[in-house]
């Protein structure tokens, strides 16, 4: 059983991607609504809660967890992997969304530097919005800039987007605070379109066409949730004892530290289907 979690709704958007990609993999979602949101949380506060998160998947039998939230993976992603799992889980593993992401500009396998498909020239110009959280983790830049170091990351935080997106602000509203942000990109570079833009942020999906309609044109907008799905496809393939038993495949299964009822009623939105949340 493969464990995703969030801090709240934006998961479920890498989850549909991942149920599409994997089918018979068996997933189990918590989804931290208690908490949420954590982009303007402290460092400390979304450490504590991304491993409370990680050790409730684990006790509901997960052998792998995806941080299926920037925020927690800049954060937390490296301080569990190497402070935490090997002495609590060695046998377990936690992944980000974050890597695939950062793979994926700079054309490096994070895994062991090997040259990887990139999507933006290594020495070309590339924007990432992002939570306030993740942008100040300065994690976006540092990663890709140990791996090319000429490509340039501008980034943009986006302070109050998750709070409308989950407020279910009326479009026109999502589109003004999404050209606002753009625009404040775009003085950031003199007006210099960058070759592509990073919706680092899994709540942001949603907005995607009001980013697209903003960008100037011909910015490629990487799809997170898609490239998400396509490196686990690919990791299970190289680690098939995370992969679902016969009697476990196509399980899904929905948690929510938040209201369920509440959760329950706003999550097709997200994950394009009908859902329904427990109380984790
Ligand atoms: N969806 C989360 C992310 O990918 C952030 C939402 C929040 O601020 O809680 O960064």
């Amino acid at each position: 059983m493969i464990g995703v979690f969030d801090s709240g709704h934006g998961g479920l958007t890498v989850l549909h991607a991942l149920t599409e990609r994997l089918p018979r993999e068996a997933f189990t979602y918590l989804g931290d609504h208690g908490n949420a949101p954590y982009g303007r949380r402290s460092e400390a506060e979304i450490y504590d809660l991304t491993l409370a998160a990680v050790e409730r998947l684990f006790a509901e039998g997960c052998l792998l967890v995806l941080l299926a939230c920037n925020t927690a993976s800049a954060i937390a992603l490296r301080r569990l992997q190497q402070g935490w799992l090997p002495e609590a889980a060695p046998e377990r593993r936690v992944l980000g969304v974050f890597v695939p992401m950062v793979e994926i500009l700079a054309g490096v396998s994070w895994r062991d530097g090997t040259k990887v498909p990139g999507k933006v020239s290594p020495d070309g110009m590339v924007a990432v919005f992002a939570t306030q959280r993740t942008i100040h983790s300065g994690a976006y830049p540092f990663e890709v800039g140990l791996r090319a170091p000429h490509m340039r990351v501008v980034s943009q935080a986006c302070p109050q987007l998750v709070a409308a997106i989950e407020a279910d602000e009326p479009e026109q509203v999502l589109r003004e605070l999404v050209a606002g942000y753009v625009a404040e990109m775009l003085q950031q570079t003199q007006g210099r379109a960058p070759e592509a833009a990073v919706l680092g942020c899994t709540h942001y999906p949603l907005v995607a066409q009001l980013f697209a309609e903003a960008l100037p044109d011909g910015v490629q907008l990487l799809d997170q949730p898609t490239i998400v799905a396509d490196s686990l496809a690919e990791y299970l393939s190289r680690h098939d004892r995370f992969t679902a038993a016969p009697q476990a495949a196509g399980h899904r299964r929905f948690l929510t530290t938040g209201d369920p009822e509440r959760v329950s009623a706003f999550a097709s939105r997200f994950f394009g289907a009908e859902v329904t949340f427990e109380k984790a």
